[in-house]
């Protein structure tokens, strides 16, 4: 089949690509020269395990291509809106315009029968409108809504292999049409037996924002636990193995630590705060309020557990950073934790060296102040501290009896409970954490 994905950024490169590998002749487009550029010679503008291979793969099937102009995209069936809804400057509501500009411009390339569909995450009520202006102006096209559920540094896995499919469909017979031509696009996963959910827009677009939620609920859920075993001295990191062996809670996403960042947790509970408002049901997400307070308590709290290492001031001090991304196997920063705090502790005056294994030119650019090394040995040089707040698996695997030896103080500071906490005790580091015990 033949398809356009407009916006190839993080989710529409991986879906273009990932939608060649299923055997579709794809066409790539976006207003980003650089990133077309760059896509075209088989580069990814982004560090995501496996992309790369995927991408040159694809391309040399010829399968694949890449364009700045939306005259690409005229012969395609069906069309993929994959753009950015960021957080717009100064409240919490999504910024819908490039979701806005890409379907007004994909108006001038449709044909009656195509369909285009939403993989953005939008408030619930953009696809009803969308799909009046894609009706009122090319009549006989049909639009439908499939959220898409990737993680950043698995992105290619959850594109190729979806635990579910979530189909937001029109009534009628154009259901019909755009469920026929979903189930083309996806026909191997389909017949894999992939779960599917078939829908009216509005759940479609909630199942998306729901999930966020819930995951992000999770995460504050184990942190406000966290909070709790500073106050008694319990281990949340028992206490989450302990709970998570309910199936009914389960484990995983109960990791306590630094908290939530990155381009799409915290950006979409707020704009799902922002939707419930403007419909009249701010009540029903109050609690996100408190998931996004506490979330933004643990940088604080971590910037306070560093001062109290290094003797309860922060002034001249030190202080290696590892990790920058906003979690591993990315280097993306967006929102990211240990960015924040590390640029909190610069502010109160430490001297901060940043490592990370992919994301620090992206650092850098954001945040010229701080200083950056290569490796965690360098940054690490006669630190004081070392805070550990991405865990990439390097810092997991570092051997805490020669990683001590270029340091000033053995003083380790867990930002996301990764580490071994006897190795690093053994190895006679003073060991913090949040939410345990002073090792
Ligand atoms: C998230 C969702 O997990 C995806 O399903 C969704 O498709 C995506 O957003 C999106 O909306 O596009 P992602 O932002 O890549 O994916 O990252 P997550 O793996 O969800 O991690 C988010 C943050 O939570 C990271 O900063 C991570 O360090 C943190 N986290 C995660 C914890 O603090 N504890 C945990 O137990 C798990």
């Amino acid at each position: 089949m033949k398809i356009s994905v407009i916006g190839c950024g993080y989710l529409g490169a991986v879906h273009a690509a990932s939608m060649a590998e299923l055997g579709h002749e794809v066409v790539g487009v976006d207003v980003d020269e650089r990133k077309i550029d760059s896509l075209s010679k088989g580069a990814t503008p982004f560090h995501e395990p496996g992309f790369e291979e995927l991408l040159e793969r694809t391309l040399a099937t010829g399968r694949l291509r890449f364009s700045t102009d939306f005259e690409a995209a005229r012969g395609s069936k069906v069309h993929f809106v994959c753009v950015g809804t960021p957080q717009k400057r100064g409240e919490y509501a999504a910024d819908l315009r490039y979701v806005e500009g890409a379907t007004e411009s994909l108006l001038g390339v449709l044909e009656p029968g195509d369909l285009v569909v939403g993989k953005s995450t939008v408030p619930v009520g953009t696809a009803a409108r969308l799909a009046t202006l894609v009706d009122e102006k090319v009549p006989g096209a049909i639009l439908a809504w499939n959220p898409e559920f990737l993680r950043e540094g698995f992105a290619v896995q959850d594109t190729l292999h979806p635990d579910r499919l979530v189909y937001g469909l029109p009534a009628g017979e154009d259901g019909e049409v755009a469920r026929r031509l979903l189930d083309e696009v996806y026909a191997v996963i389909v017949e894999r037996g992939t779960p599917k959910v078939e829908t009216d827009y509005a759940t479609a677009e909630m199942v998306k924002t729901a999930a966020n939620s819930f995951l992000a609920t999770k995460i504050s859920f184990i942190n406000a636990m966290a909070e709790l075993c500073e106050a008694t001295g319990a281990d949340v990191k028992l206490l989450a193995d302990a709970i998570g062996y309910d199936d009914r809670i389960g484990r995983k996403f109960l990791n306590a630590g630094l908290g939530f960042g990155g381009g799409c947790l915290p950006k979409d509970i707020r704009a799902f705060m922002a939707r419930a408002g403007e419909l009249g049901a701010d009540q029903a997400l109050t609690f996100l309020r408190e998931v996004d307070n506490i979330n933004m308590r643990r940088r604080i709290r971590m910037v306070e557990l560093a001062r109290e290492v290094c003797g309860g001031s922060l002034l001249g001090k030190r202080i290696a950073v590892l990790g920058a991304a906003f979690k591993p196997d990315s280097d993306d920063i967006r929102d990211s934790p240990a960015l924040n705090v590390a640029a909190q502790l610069q502010l109160q005056g430490a001297v901060v060296r940043v490592t990370d294994p992919a994301a620090v030119e992206n650092s850098r650019r954001q945040w010229p102040q701080l200083d950056y090394a290569e490796t965690p040995e360098e940054a690490a040089e006669r630190a004081d501290a070392v805070l550990v707040l991405t865990e990439w698996r390097e810092y997991r695997d570092l051997d805490p009896a020669i990683f001590g030896k270029v340091v000033a103080q053995k003083r380790v500071l867990d930002g996301r409970n990764a580490l071994d906490r006897e190795a690093w005790t053994a190895a006679g580091w003073q060991y913090r954490a949040l939410g345990r015990r002073a090792g």
